[in-house]
């Protein structure tokens, strides 16, 4: 695995992989790799010749009160395990790589980023998709591994591929779970074993309301109610937002019909979880 740290040496190694006709797969991560990533590495290299990682924790993405700062980080670790995945590049730009004195564009798309996370993180998904933005024109990827415990910023990433006609696939893939249901995320280490006790309560519930929809509940409302009251009965549990959209453009529903997502953020002492199932019906 050769690590990289320019954008130009970066850009020299695609140049040479997509001469020899090589497709490459990408994997863009702010690092603390866990087996979620490590699952998006799998795909990558199942379904490509060439596997590209970047690991970049993007200023532009969080808020002023949020955890740049302490974001954890981990990047002997992260080395290791993304050899052992099968990763060919990491990339490792330094912020002024990325974004150099004097720098100017972003890219926002409207709308479906207002919602959900976009409501309770303003900037946050223009952070997100200016830098995917950057790295897609680094990397020049044939297709883009992403998480859907970040199901948001999926439906985000692809309505940006399609309205600026970039040439490349996105791959949403499942979300990773502890045994015990936990949501596999980088966040994790900040909570104490109590909160994650607590933070069970998040995949029971989201559980229990897919199988209220399986079982043949169609109103919204009626599943909210159950997830609200079950979710705050959980002392630890400060909930952000629970809502069920539509999955594909995230409106707002009354009714449950087709593929719906119900989403969650819910905070456990400062640390803000997201976890989320999709229901087809
Ligand atoms: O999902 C993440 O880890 C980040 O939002 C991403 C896509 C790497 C952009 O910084």
């Amino acid at each position: 695995m050769r690590t990289i740290e320019k954008i130009s040496d970066l850009k020299a190694i695609i140049k040479s992989q997509k001469v020899s006709g090589k497709s490459i797969g990408f994997v863009p991560t702010m690092g603390y790799l866990h087996e979620g990533h490590l699952s998006l590495v799998k795909h990558a290299a199942d379904e490509n010749d060439f596997v590209v990682m970047s690991i970049f924790v993007n200023p532009t993405q969080f808020g002023p009160n949020e955890d740049l700062d302490k974001y954890p980080r981990n990047l002997d670790g992260d080395m290791q395990l993304a050899e052992q995945a099968g990763v060919d590049v990491i990339f490792l730009p330094k912020v002024s790589e990325m974004y150099p004195e004097g720098y100017k564009t972003y890219i926002s798309v409207e709308k479906i980023t207002e919602r959900l996370c976009g409501k309770s993180r303003p900037g946050h998904f223009r952070g997100v998709a200016t830098v995917v933005c950057k790295l897609f024109n680094i990397v020049e990827p044939d297709k883009a591994y992403f998480g859907e415990k970040d199901a948001q910023q999926v439906v985000v990433i692809k309505q940006m591929v399609r309205d600026l006609n970039m040439g490349l696939e996105i791959v949403p893939c499942p979300i990773v779970r502890e045994a015990d249901g936990l949501a596999l995320s980088s966040r994790n280490t900040y909570l104490t074993k109590g909160q994650r006790n607590s933070a069970l309560v998040l995949s029971t519930s989201l559980f229990h309301a897919r199988d209220m929809i399986k079982n043949g509940e169609r109103r919204v409302n009626a599943i909210l109610d159950y997830l609200k009251k079950n979710i705050s009965s959980e002392e630890a549990a400060n909930i952000d937002y629970i809502e069920i959209v539509d999955a594909d453009t995230l409106e707002p529903l009354n009714v449950v019909e087709k593929r719906v997502l119900i989403a969650l953020a819910v905070k456990f002492g400062t640390t803000r979880l997201i976890d989320n199932v999709i229901v087809e019906v």
